[in-house]
C-alpha cells in the first residue's frame, strides 16, 4: 500500500535521460569522481564502486584508498586513477577539489583513517554521496553539505535514526521521511522495494531482484549514482535512476541465476542501461 504522495518508478524513467554524447566531447565533460573508502580487508568495495561508475559513464574516475590498495583497485581496471593515501594530506584536497563528484563510504571502516576523510569531505562543498560507514560517521557527528545523497540500508538507517532495523522495516515510509527531515539532501532507503525521497516527491522503485542481496551490490549502486550526477543530472534524478540502472542490470544478471549472482557481474549491463535511452 503506497501512500498518498508516493510515486511509482521503471525502467521508463531512463528514457531521454542522458542522450548522445556531443561528438565534439572529451573526458572531462563526462564529470570527474573521487571515490574514498577501501579500508584494510576492503579494497573490492571501492574498486566496485569506481568500476560501476566508469561504466556508467563519468569521464574520469579517482579512488582514494589505502597505499597497500592500488594493486587490487587497479587489477584488470587501469583505467581508474589511484592515490595511496596514509595521512588525509594536502595532497588528498587536491583530488577532493579536482572532483566534480565524492563518493566516501565503501569499506571505509572504523578507524581514524576513515573518520580523517570524513572530516575532509565535510570541509568540502562538492555534492557527494555518502554510503555505508561514512553513515555510522554522520550518525555520531553531524557534517552537512549541499547537494548529498544518502544511501542506507535498514542497518545503517537505524544507526541515523536511533532506532532497531525492525523499527526501520515496520514502517520504512516513515523512515525515509525522517531520515530527510533529519539529515537533508536525496534519502536512498534499500532493500526490496527501494525508496527515495528528497523533502519533497517521495519515489518508490520496485526494480532489482534478491540477485543484489551479495557483499558489493551497495558499492555499485554508489558508483553509478557518482557517474550521474558527474553528467550533469541533479541529485534527485540521479539517484532515481541510479537504482533503476542498477535494478534493470540485476534482472539481466540474473537471467543466469539469482544465487550466485556477484556485484561484478553488474557492469557490462550498466553500460547497456546508460546507452538505451538512444535506442
Ligand atoms: N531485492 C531488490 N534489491 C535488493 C535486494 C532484494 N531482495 N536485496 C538487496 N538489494 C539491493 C539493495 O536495495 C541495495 O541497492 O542491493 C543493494 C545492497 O546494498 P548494501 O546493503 O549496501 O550491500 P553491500 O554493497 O554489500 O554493502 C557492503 O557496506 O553498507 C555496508 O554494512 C554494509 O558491510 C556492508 C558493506
Ligand atoms: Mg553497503
Amino acid at each position: 500500500e503506497l501512500p498518498p504522495a508516493a510515486q511509482r518508478v521503471d525502467a521508463g524513467f531512463l528514457k531521454d535521460l542522458l542522450g548522445r554524447r556531443p561528438r565534439d566531447s572529451h573526458k572531462g565533460k563526462s564529470g570527474k569522481v573521487t571515490i574514498m573508502g577501501g579500508n584494510y580487508g576492503m579494497a573490492g568495495a571501492v574498486r566496485l564502486a569506481g568500476e560501476a561508475c566508469l561504466r556508467a559513464g563519468a569521464g574520469l574516475v579517482t579512488v582514494i584508498s589505502r597505499p597497500e590498495h592500488q594493486l587490487t583497485v587497479n587489477a584488470n581496471r587501469p583505467e581508474l586513477m589511484f592515490w595511496g593515501c596514509e595521512l588525509v594530506d594536502m595532497e588528498v584536497y587536491l583530488r577532493l577539489g579536482w572532483a566534480d563528484v565524492l563518493v566516501l563510504g565503501p569499506g571505509l571502516g572504523k578507524d581514524d583513517w576513515g573518520y580523517n576523510l570524513y572530516k575532509a569531505v565535510g570541509l568540502s562543498d562538492k555534492p557527494c554521496v555518502l554510503d555505508a560507514d561514512a553513515l555510522n560517521l554522520l550518525s555520531k557527528e553531524p557534517c552537512r553539505q549541499v547537494n548529498r545523497v544518502l544511501t542506507p540500508h535498514p542497518g545503517e538507517a537505524a544507526r541515523l535514526l536511533g532506532v532497531s532495523t525492525a523499527e526501520i522495516e515496520v514502517d520504512r515510509f516513515a523512515a525515509v521521511r525522517q531520515l530527510q527531515e533529519r539529515f537533508g539532501g536525496v534519502v536512498l532507503l534499500k532493500g526490496a522495494g527501494t525508496l527515495i525521497y528528497d523533502g519533497d516527491t517521495l519515489m518508490v522503485a520496485p526494480v532489482g531482484n534478491p540477485g543484489l542481496a551479495s557483499g558489493g551490490c551497495g558499492d555499485v549502486l554508489s558508483g553509478i549514482i557518482a557517474a550521474l550526477m558527474a553528467q550533469g543530472l541533479d541529485t534527485m534524478t540521479a539517484t532515481i535512476a541510479g537504482v533503476v540502472i542498477h535494478g534493470e542490470a540485476a534482472d539481466l544478471a540474473a537471467l543466469c541465476g539469482e544465487r550466485g549472482m556477484l556485484a561484478s557481474d553488474l557492469m557490462p549491463f550498466i553500460r547497456q542501461l546508460v546507452n538505451s535511452d538512444l535506442i
